[in-house]
């Protein structure tokens, strides 16, 4: 099974939206798939501005920003998966959640379906083994937003097949993405590095090492980063660095993984960052 033709998005959140959009964008059909009525409409609204915005930039014309619009399909409904190539999920970062999800899926998609999570950190061969087809497991790590970030990190559980490795890769490029690959360890590369500093920056903060705007400050220009780690934080969303920093935390057994009490305070307020409008930053909301 080489031809991707059909993908089923599972959540339509900041990752899940962004996902569709670049699938529908390069010729795939798109099922986007979300439990949520509302998520489900906010991103039906977002990737239909994020369309007639390209449009408006001539980096699509309209006539193929019709046609995109035209192979995306919303659902609520598993069901409507039966046909897709491959389904890209994209829900909560929770372990259990994930494997109910695959669980269903691989009751509901044909065969020869290739089921791609884009978790950030969690075990792929966890999640494989909760299906019947293991070999056609894998994780197809996007950065966010996935339209715009270069990179897709693909990460084969201990029984991925050369095959499922290939067509996704293939994939990916197709997208016009760089690809890495990665074993299957907590958090593989990027959050492996990533989170950590991460949560430094959240103790600098706890512990009054600095302001907010210093930390970020200091990383930017100190470090040539395009956003300090405080406001990368609030992008990603602070619920998912948190989700993230327990699987380092329980995955690769350290303490210095142990997510900082003021992440967890943040996470406990609701203050998730850019999509709630308040993070360690405030932000208009969306
Ligand atoms: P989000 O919170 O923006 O969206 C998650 C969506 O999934 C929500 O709309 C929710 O209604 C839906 N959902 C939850 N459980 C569901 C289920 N059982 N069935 C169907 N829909 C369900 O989260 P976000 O940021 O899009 O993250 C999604 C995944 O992508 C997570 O695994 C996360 O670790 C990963 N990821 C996140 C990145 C980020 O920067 N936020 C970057 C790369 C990966």
């Amino acid at each position: 099974m080489d031809d991707i033709e059909c993908v089923g998005v599972v959540g339509g959140g900041q990752m899940g939206s962004g996902i569709a959009q670049l699938a529908a964008v390069h010729g795939l059909h798109v099922w986007l798939l979300d439990s949520h009525p509302q998520a489900l409409q906010k991103a039906r609204d977002f990737i239909s501005t994020n369309i007639h915005r390209l449009i408006s930039k001539n980096h699509l014309s309209q006539a193929k920003g019709d046609e995109t619009i035209g192979r995306l399909h919303f659902t609520s409904k598993l069901e409507d998966f039966h046909s897709v190539d491959i389904v890209i999920e994209a829900i909560v970062e929770s372990e259990d959640v994930k494997k109910k999800l695959f669980a269903s899926l691989d009751g509901i998609t044909k065969a020869s379906a290739i089921l791609a999570s884009n978790t950030s950190s969690i075990s792929i061969t966890r999640i494989a083994a909760a299906t019947n087809r293991p070999p056609q497991v894998i994780g197809m790590h996007f950065m966010n937003p996935p339209p715009i970030m270069k990179l897709v990190e693909i990460v084969r559980g201990a029984d991925t097949s050369d095959n499922t490795f290939n067509v996704t890769k293939q994939l990916a490029e197709r997208f016009g993405k760089t690809v890495i690959c990665s074993q299957d360890f907590s958090g593989f590369i990027v959050n492996r590095i990533l989170m950590p500093m991460i949560n430094e920056a959240f103790y600098a903060l706890y512990t009054g090492v600095a302001t907010k705007e210093d930390i970020d400050t200091g990383m930017k220009l100190g470090t040539n980063h395009p956003m300090g780690p405080l406001q990368l934080a609030d992008f990603i969303g602070l619920d998912v660095c948190l989700s993230i920093l327990k699987v380092l935390h329980a995955g690769l057994g350290d303490n210095k993984y142990a997510p900082c009490p003021l992440l967890m305070q943040y996470v406990d307020a609701g203050r998730l960052g850019k999509k709630r409008g308040l993070g360690v930053y405030s932000y208009p909301r969306l």
